[in-house]
């Protein structure tokens, strides 16, 4: 494996699937080297052959993992944390602590862990940019959502804050919170429960992966003076969390 020092590297974390892997293609097409991270190497080795860059095996809930990710990058000047994920619907009096940790681990730790690891590099680049993706469930709570609702909160507390303590260094730092999109998101909520995960986008037309590749793309050719702090992006047929214009 060898990631070029002499070219801008983006770390896509989650880039196996939905969100993080249409920005692999977005910002490769930019003339990015891509760092392509998720725990299915198979399917980013699938990715790289396609877009070049290159393949890594990170588990973003593991700190020697992310450690070892760190340690071959010469470089970064873009990371998109993007490693993330809903499990299960349960009211809090039902909630499932499993589920909980899953989605804290990943979501929030995992954000922090590799954001920490990261940031020196991000920094020495002389114009870095972390982009986060959120969720409006980042600003909103909905019933039966709160495992997930407040990891998000969580998530993007961390990433706000970063921008504050970070101001003064050449890293800027993008949150872009999603409405609907069709991934597999709904899939993994669902334990691959396909039937009930297809139900999510059922009369409506929902984002895809691409119209928030395309955003995060925008954001990271913008010139280094210009800090695109928070993006909502919904679909036209949401208007929150829990109201859709269903046909
Ligand atoms: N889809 C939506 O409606 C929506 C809306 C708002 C926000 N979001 C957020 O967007 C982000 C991307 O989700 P998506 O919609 O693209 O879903 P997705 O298709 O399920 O993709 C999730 C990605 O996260 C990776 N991931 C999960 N756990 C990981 C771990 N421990 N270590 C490293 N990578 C891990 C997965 O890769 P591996 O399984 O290969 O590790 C996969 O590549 C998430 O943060 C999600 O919360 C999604």
């Amino acid at each position: 494996m060898s990631i070029p020092s002499a070219t801008p590297v983006a770390v896509v974390t989650g880039a196996s699937s939905g969100i993080g892997e249409a920005t692999a293609r977005v910002l490769a097409d930019q003339g990015f080297h891509v760092v392509a991270a998720a725990r299915r190497l198979d399917r980013l080795e699938t990715l790289v052959s396609e877009i070049g860059g290159t393949a890594l095996e990170l588990d973003v809930t593991d700190e020697d993992s992310v450690t070892a990710l760190a340690a071959v990058l010469p470089r970064v000047d873009v990371l998109v944390n993007n490693a993330g994920g809903a499990k299960g619907l349960a009211p809090v009096l039902e909630a499932d602590e499993d589920d909980w940790r899953w989605m804290w681990e990943t979501n929030v730790l995992g954000t922090l862990r590799v954001t920490k690891a990261l940031l020196p590099k991000l920094i020495d680049s002389g114009n870095g940019l972390v982009v986060t993706i959120t969720s409006i469930a980042a600003f909103e709570t909905y019933d039966n959502g709160s495992g997930y609702t407040s990891a998000k909160h969580a998530q993007a507390v961390l990433h706000r804050t970063l921008r504050g303590e970070l101001l003064g260094k050449p890293v800027r730092f993008t949150e872009i919170a999603p409405g609907a999109v069709e991934t597999e998101f709904s899939l993994v909520r669902f334990d691959g429960d396909e039937a009930r995960a297809a139900a999510v986008y059922e009369g409506i037309t929902p984002l895809v992966a691409l119209d928030i590749a395309e955003i995060i793309g925008f954001v990271a050719s913008r010139p280094s003076h210009v800090n695109l702090d928070q993006i909502v992006v919904k679909p036209r047929d949401q208007a929150s969390a829990g109201r859709f214009d269903r046909r």
